[in-house]
């Protein structure tokens, strides 16, 4: 087959990896992926959120299947771009169109979808600025900290947590009223405030079927036990201890079966990923937030656990015929580590070199934010490399990612020291 990954960060490096080893893959291109994604296909100067430009090159290279690593070409309609297109119909298309997408792209249409599903979430209520005056008294009905959500897409910035009712109301009337998050905090969803342990769960499903992909913890904030901001995810744990086979069995009856259930009844097709953001209170699972995608750190994770065709595992979703894939996974710990650019999440400098990759052993490197130049790397984003190491215990896999990433070298280099280490 020939395939067509959109993106271009550590996931889609790890996605291209996966693909490229596969005996299905004939040719890979990545559109428009990094340096890592380099090596397992060819990159292509082409937006993946140029749906013009996408399908042209799909129709001309013979393209079998696409596959799209984040949401926002979903959330706008690629799918159904392919969908609604004579030359284009018949491609695989591994991504919900944009109905099934709303799970991530709307905030207000993923909780509203829940409560008509009677699948857990927070208690919530939806705001817009006319109806500021109901949001404000909402929160005062509240007890803090406050969860202030952008119900669109907001580069995974949109969710505020507010420990004072005066910033929570300032939040509040900022993002509806103000410019915070822009259009996508035009509506502003308002829920209650759940304390637990947090994991994420992925599936992929054609619709009607769904096949579970290794359990994962990300750890979000920048700084040692969980301190300081939110970031894109400074590393991940896959599988996740405590989830052991009575939560796994809740969240499959309470979350996912009725999730899948759930779009089938509104008539919305699905294939694709679904990433499950649970908090799980006590011994019960909570959906904190859908997405249409895999989890960048966690796909680098979970990736280096599917034993099974990575390519079939698709191909079969996007035929509908998921219930005759049989999905393989390693029982091994994997580990990824991030390393960054100092000063990320906030302002950083990139374009310094990256020392010693050739030294790192018993890992996979998977790029996110690296560029080549003259053969030299350079680092080119916040989140530089996940450092992923795979090893018969939890431990053992900390220990092996954490040797390379303290031998892999740029100026400014920063990554916590502590992933997994609250789960020992
Ligand atoms: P999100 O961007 O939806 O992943 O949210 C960012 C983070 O906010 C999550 O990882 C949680 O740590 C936190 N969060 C979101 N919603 C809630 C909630 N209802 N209660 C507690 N924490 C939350
Ligand atoms: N690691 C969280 C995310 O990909 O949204």
């Amino acid at each position: 087959m020939n395939i067509l990954l959109l993106g271009g960060g550590g996931r889609e490096h790890a996605m291209s990896w996966k693909i490229s080893v596969s005996p299905l893959c004939t040719k890979l291109f990545i559109a428009p992926g990094n340096a890592g994604t380099a090596l397992c296909g060819e990159n292509l100067d082409i937006n993946p959120n140029d749906h013009k430009a996408v399908g042209r090159f799909a129709a001309e290279h013979a393209i079998d299947m696409v596959v799209v690593g984040p949401e926002e070409p979903l959330v706008k309609g690629l799918a159904d771009y392919f969908a609604n297109r004579r030359e284009l119909k018949d491609i695989l298309f591994m991504g919900p169109g944009s109905a099934g997408a709303q799970l991530e792209g709307s905030k207000a249409f993923a909780k509203s979808f829940m409560q008509r599903h009677q699948i857990p979430t927070a208690a919530y209520k939806t705001f817009t600025c006319d109806s500021i005056g109901e949001g404000l008294a909402f929160i005062d009905s509240l007890m803090p900290p406050y969860v202030l959500k952008a119900d669109g897409l907001a580069a995974g910035k949109g969710v505020v947590i507010c420990s004072t009712k005066q910033e929570a109301e300032e939040t509040l009337h900022e993002m509806l009223c103000g410019a915070m998050f822009g259009e996508a905090s035009r509506t502003v969803v308002i829920e209650e405030f759940l304390k637990g342990v947090e994991m994420s769960v992925f599936v992929v499903t054609d619709g009607i079927t769904y096949r579970m992909l290794p359990s994962a913890k990300d750890y979000k904030r920048i700084g040692e036990k969980d301190t300081g901001a939110n970031t894109g995810g400074m590393g991940s744990v896959s599988p996740v201890p405590f989830a052991n086979q009575q939560l796994m069995q809740r969240i499959e009856q309470r979350i996912i079966q009725p999730t899948i259930n759930g779009l089938n009844k509104e008539g919305i097709p699905y294939r694709g990923f679904i990433f499950f953001g649970l908090m799980i209170v006590g011994k019960d699972p909570y959906v904190i937030e859908y997405n249409v995608r895999l989890g960048d750190p966690e796909a680098e994770a979970i990736l280096t656990r599917l034993d099974s065709d990575f390519v079939a595992l698709m191909q079969f979703c996007c035929q509908g015929r998921l219930q005759d894939y049989t999905l393989e996974l390693s029982p091994r710990y994997a580990v990824s580590v991030m390393l960054t650019s100092g000063g990320y999440p906030d302002q950083f400098d990139k374009g310094f070199e990256i020392f010693h990759t050739e030294r790192a052993s018993a890992c996979r490197l998977f790029y996110a934010g690296v560029q080549e130049k003259e053969g030299k790397l350079l680092t080119s984003g916040g989140r530089v490399m996940a450092v992923t190491s795979v090893a018969a215990t939890l431990e053992d896999a900390m220990a092996l990612a954490y040797d390379n990433a303290r031998i892999i070298d740029f100026k400014g280099k920063y990554y916590r020291r502590d992933i997994g280490k609250d789960l020992l």
